[in-house]
């Protein structure tokens, strides 16, 4: 099936495949790329074609947009990274920015924008709907920060790579005797130390969440000194606190030596795992059956493994839940 958009041009009518946009957008996420790819897949099954957006809202207004091809994508399913490239854009809030972006997908003849990207993405999608694009919001970041999905695409790669290097530090650390502060991402949310903490089986996680109790987090440490443990490691969320300083001060109270490790972007890169994938790709379809449909301006979520569908500004008002990891972790706690 394929499917067809009318347009009027001086007063004649001329029949064209419809046209559909995607780009990626704010810090990039494994799966982006599968996502892509679906999204030109699928468009080729139905029909539709799928124009790419280099480097996020940035490349919208600059009018930096191509056909894109499926045979040029296929291996991509596999790899890291944005072929499409992204930017952060803060001149997109400004609405006669917003307008050029429109007119570049006007000129196209393109009526549907498929965004994978954050919160702040997802911000600027709802902007542009106000202003009469279609939009369609795919949860993209490794932060998991996004309230209206359990999981979004490139947490899990991220976990599994923060994972990894923490099972090495700490087999090197247990040869010495060692304690490791490891600061992982996730902006302003605990998710993915919280989750890499518990696999990695460390001994403290703290995050903006669970707040940090400086004074207790050394008592806790000279316990497991007393206790003799040769390697102790504590995963602490981005934006807490200066893990340098605090190193070096639990270093000082506790006679470990201490180690500060920021596995930084890191965290970003990496073939997406199996399960970002499927993730993308779930995502990937469900967003062409929207563009295809009669329903406007959604965001995709999963929940309990099932995909949902909201409207924009509902899944932007939706509150974040809290992590049920939290209670297991406190199981564990010392
Ligand atoms: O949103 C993804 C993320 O990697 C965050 O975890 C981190 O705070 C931020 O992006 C880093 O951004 P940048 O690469 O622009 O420094």
């Amino acid at each position: 099936m394929e499917i067809y958009v009318i347009i009027i041009i001086g007063g004649a009518m001329k029949l064209n495949k419809k046209r559909v946009a995607v780009l990626t957008s704010g810090g990039d996420a494994p799966g982006m790329n599968t996502a892509i790819r679906t999204i030109v897949a699928t468009g080729e099954k139905k029909g539709v074609e799928v124009y790419g957006v280099y480097e996020g809202y940035k490349g919208l207004v600059e009018g930096n947009i191509k056909k894109l091809e499926l045979n040029e994508l296929n291996e991509k399913i596999a790899h890291g990274g944005t072929l499409l490239y992204s930017a952060r854009y803060m001149e997109f809030e400004r609405e006669e920015i917003r307008r050029s972006a429109i007119k570049n997908l006007e000129d196209l003849s393109i009526d549907t924008l498929i965004i994978i990207g954050g919160d702040g993405s997802f911000r600027g999608g709802l902007s542009l709907s106000e202003m009469g694009i279609q939009c369609i919001c795919i949860p993209g970041t490794i932060d998991n920060d996004i309230s209206s999905t359990e999981y979004s695409i490139g947490f899990d790669t991220a976990l599994n790579t923060a994972v990894q290097s923490i099972d090495k530090l700490k087999e090197t650390s247990n040869s010495h005797v060692r304690c490791n502060i490891i600061e992982l991402m996730g902006r302003f949310c605990g998710d993915l130390s919280l989750a890499s903490g518990i696999a990695s089986g460390c001994d403290l996680v703290v995050t903006l969440e669970s707040g940090l109790d400086k004074v207790k987090l050394i008592e806790d440490i000279k316990k497991l000194k007393n206790e003799n443990k040769r390697c102790v490691t504590v995963v602490v969320a981005e934006k807490l606190i200066n893990i340098h300083e605090l190193s070096e001060e639990v270093e000082r109270e506790t006679g470990y030596k201490t180690n500060p490790v920021v596995l930084g972007h890191i965290q970003r890169g990496g073939a997406p795992t199996a399960f970002d994938r499927i993730l993308a790709t779930k995502m990937g379809v469900t967003a062409m059956q929207i563009a295809t449909s009669t329903k406007f301006n959604r965001c995709i979520g999963i929940k309990n493994n099932i995909i949902k569908i909201y409207d924009i500004r509902e899944a932007l008002n939706i509150r974040k839940e809290k992590n049920i990891l939290y209670d297991i972790y406190e199981e564990l706690a010392i």
